[in-house]
């Protein structure tokens, strides 16, 4: 395997992008730590990858900093040097306009995007430095680059995401680690819509219809592909969208 990594934690393993992942790095060979809060799906998972994959679960709410913390500090030996961290739990909430939106959606929101995401971070960046051996990927999303009517603030948490790669990206010149973050356009079969639509499945279901969107193991395949570049190679930025999908342009409202 290229660049020695050898342990992977994926965050928002129990659905979507994040399972894909999962599968994509098992199959490359990784040991895989397992993030999310619903544990029966994690389990499930880790009951697919064994025994070819070692797994190690960590059930929590990437929300609550200590309890993420207490949860790394708590890994066993084996699963401790984490090589690669994959940065895809996440969430929008939500489809009106800023002016009406729910003040917990934006919460949730920045709070799982923006504030989970660096917590993560922060805890295991500097292992990484200090072993000048890692990979740092994020998950983003086009929200992040092109604004579009009721994408406010996931759009702008995105655009966190991005611009904290690119920071982390400055800071870590001179030592090995690298970062990316790649950002899709619209993927199905993941939760993402139900989740925006706050358990409605019609209307999350319609988001799908007559398209054909991306599917999360294209995501996946991205990830592996970033990270198996060689040690000298760091992919930044990767924009991935279905081809029916493409950016709005500027809208006008005229005057009646
Ligand atoms: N699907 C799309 O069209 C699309 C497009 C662009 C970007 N993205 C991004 O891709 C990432 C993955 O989304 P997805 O589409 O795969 O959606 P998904 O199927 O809803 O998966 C989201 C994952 O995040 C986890 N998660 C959410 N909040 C969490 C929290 N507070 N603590 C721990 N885990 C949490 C969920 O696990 P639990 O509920 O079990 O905790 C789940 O595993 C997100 O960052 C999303 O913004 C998605």
């Amino acid at each position: 395997m290229e660049n020695e990594y050898k342990t992977a934690l994926v965050t928002g393993a129990s659905s979507g992008i994040g399972r894909a992942v999962a599968k994509q790095l098992a199959s490359a060979g990784y040991r895989l730590v397992l993030v999310a809060r619903r544990e029966e799906r994690l389990q499930a998972l880790v009951k697919e990858f064994e025994p070819k994959t070692r797994c190690h679960i960590l059930t929590c709410d990437l929300r609550e900093s200590e309890a993420v913390r207490c949860a790394l500090d708590g890994l066993p030996p084996d699963f401790r040097t984490i090589d690669v961290l994959v940065n895809n739990a996440g969430l929008a909430a939500g489809t009106e306009p800023a002016q009406n939106a729910e003040w917990n959606d934006w919460e949730e929101m920045i709070s799982t995007n923006c504030m989970g995401l660096s917590n993560i971070t922060h805890a295991l960046l500097p292992g990484m430095v200090e072993r000048n051996r890692g990979h740092v990927i994020n998950i983003g999303s086009v929200a992040g680059t092109y604004a579009y009517r009721g994408g406010n603030a996931y759009g702008a948490t995105k655009a966190f995401v991005e611009h904290f790669a690119r920071g982390l990206k400055a800071d870590l010149l001179g030592t090995a680690v690298r970062v990316s973050t790649i950002a899709p356009g619209m993927v199905g079969d993941c939760e993402f819509s139900l989740v925006r639509y706050r358990g409605d499945a019609e209307k999350a279901e319609a988001v799908y219809t007559d398209l054909e969107p991306l599917d999360p193991s294209a995501i996946a395949e991205c990830v592996a592909w970033c990270v198996s570049r060689p040690a000298h190679v760091n992919i930044l930025h990767m924009e991935v969208m279905a081809t029916c999908q493409a950016p709005g342009g500027l809208s006008v409202s005229k005057t009646a």
